[in-house]
């Protein structure tokens, strides 16, 4: 099984963000994990459209957008006009708009995400498993980068695979390394998402390569 590293910016030096994203793309990271946070959805702010377009400009990588913000309807058309390739936006946010929302994401050509925090059952979005691209378990509270997995929501991978076998990614983000990678892959994951461990790593490369490694 082919597996797709998705480096958090979140933990990389944002004063020389181009260069720590040509860092990890040459280092083996085929997207770009890019985390948008709005102060309500979760109790931290981040980045939004004006640093989505900077990065379109500076890499041929594929960037995968993580909207932790409420009314996703409301801002997902900036996104996609921003370059993103993937929006992944939360079903606790999007509520009964979550059809417009991948409608949204997909009628613009580019792929759809749905993601699910540590408390939410995946029976809260068996209906649009089918309808998405790509699957986001989150393995911690959304909201900071650098905290400890919770081997829990792991459980949630194989449920998922067994609900929707063609899904094509599902993704995990939060307290990803070189051991609780391992844990989500057998489980079936195909899509890590690590912050501090690529980020902060002395090798990068090899930090890379750990969390690709069978
Ligand atoms: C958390 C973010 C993550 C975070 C991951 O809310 O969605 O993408 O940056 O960071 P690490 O890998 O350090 O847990
Ligand atoms: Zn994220």
């Amino acid at each position: 099984m082919s597996v797709i590293i998705s480096p958090s910016i979140l933990s990389a030096d944002f004063a020389n963000l181009e260069k720590e994203i040509t860092t990890v793309t040459l280092a083996g990271a085929e997207w770009i994990h890019i985390d948008v946070m709005d102060g309500h959805f979760v109790p931290n702010i981040t980045v939004g459209t004006p640093v989505v377009k900077s990065i379109r400009k500076v890499t041929k990588a594929f960037l995968d957008v993580h909207l932790m913000i409420e009314n996703p309807e409301k801002y997902i058309p900036d996104f996609i006009q921003a370059g993103a390739d993937l929006i992944t936006f939360h079903a606790e946010a999007s509520k009964s708009k979550t059809l417009k929302c991948i409608d949204l994401i997909k009628n613009s050509g580019i792929k759809a995400g749905i993601s699910i925090k540590p408390k939410t059952p995946v029976s809260e979005i068996q209906p649009f498993l089918n309808c998405v691209d790509l699957v986001l378990v989150m393995t911690v509270e959304p909201g900071f980068s650098g905290q400890i997995f919770m081997p829990k929501c792991a459980q949630k991978i194989s449920e998922i695979k067994s609900l929707a076998p063609d899904i094509k990614y599902i993704q995990v983000d939060g307290g990803i390394n070189d051991k609780t990678s391992k844990i989500c892959k057998n489980a079936g994951a195909n899509c890590l998402v690590a912050g501090n461990y690529v980020f902060k790593a002395q090798n990068i490369k090899a930090a890379i390569q750990n969390l690709l490694s069978e």
